[in-house]
């Protein structure tokens, strides 16, 4: 369990959490199919999948991110599936609390962190550049029914300088 500065703590998201999840995505996604109790619940039954709830002492759920482990044992990635911080609560590090999370289980996982964003989306855009993810291309009207494009963002593996590559 990791204990931020602020008193937030990050764990797993649980099904208790479902219904404070859903009146934030109701919230932050009004125009672009907010997700369902029902879609909680599948993407926390999967087997791939990983999902955090940030915590604050004094309101509770303040936040929640997931990501999916994928690929074959030879071939793998991920795909942040979602990342999401109470209003009230942003600028204040809990986004990159969730986001250090997530790419912990990455980086564990291996290979490259895939994800779509909004175009028009700069503060998520912001925080990805920050972790070194690069646009590789966009998706138009991915998301409905508003229409907005989106961008697939991506941050490669990171390669192993020659010198630290193990020579046989
Ligand atoms: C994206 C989001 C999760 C960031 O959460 P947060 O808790 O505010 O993030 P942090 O406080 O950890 O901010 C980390 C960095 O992200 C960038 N950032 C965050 N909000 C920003 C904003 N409004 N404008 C510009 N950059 C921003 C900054 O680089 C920031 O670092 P700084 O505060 O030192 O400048 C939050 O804005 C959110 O929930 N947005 C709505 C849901 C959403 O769009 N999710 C992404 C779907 S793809």
């Amino acid at each position: 369990m990791i204990v931020p500065a602020a008193g937030v703590r990050i764990d797993p998201l649980t099904s208790d959490d479902i219904p404070d999840c859903v009146v934030l995505e109701r919230l932050l996604f009004a125009g672009d199919s907010p997700w369902t109790d029902a879609a909680f619940a599948g993407e926390l039954a999967g087997r791939d999948t990983r999902y955090f709830a940030a915590r604050a002492p004094d309101a509770g759920l303040v936040g929640y991110a997931g990501i999916a482990l994928l690929g074959s044992a030879d071939a793998r990635e991920s795909e942040i599936r979602t990342i999401a911080v109470d209003p009230r609560r942003r600028r204040a590090g809990i986004g990159t609390r969730l986001f250090d999370t997530l790419l912990a289980e990455a980086d564990r996982h291996g290979g490259p962190v895939f994800l779509e964003v909004r175009t028009d989306n700069e503060p998520a855009i912001a925080l990805y550049r920050r972790y070194r993810f690069d646009v590789l291309g966009v998706r138009k009207r991915y998301y409905q029914p508003s229409g907005a494009d989106a961008y697939t963002m991506c941050r490669p593996v990171e390669p192993v300088p020659l010198d630290e590559r193990s020579v046989s």
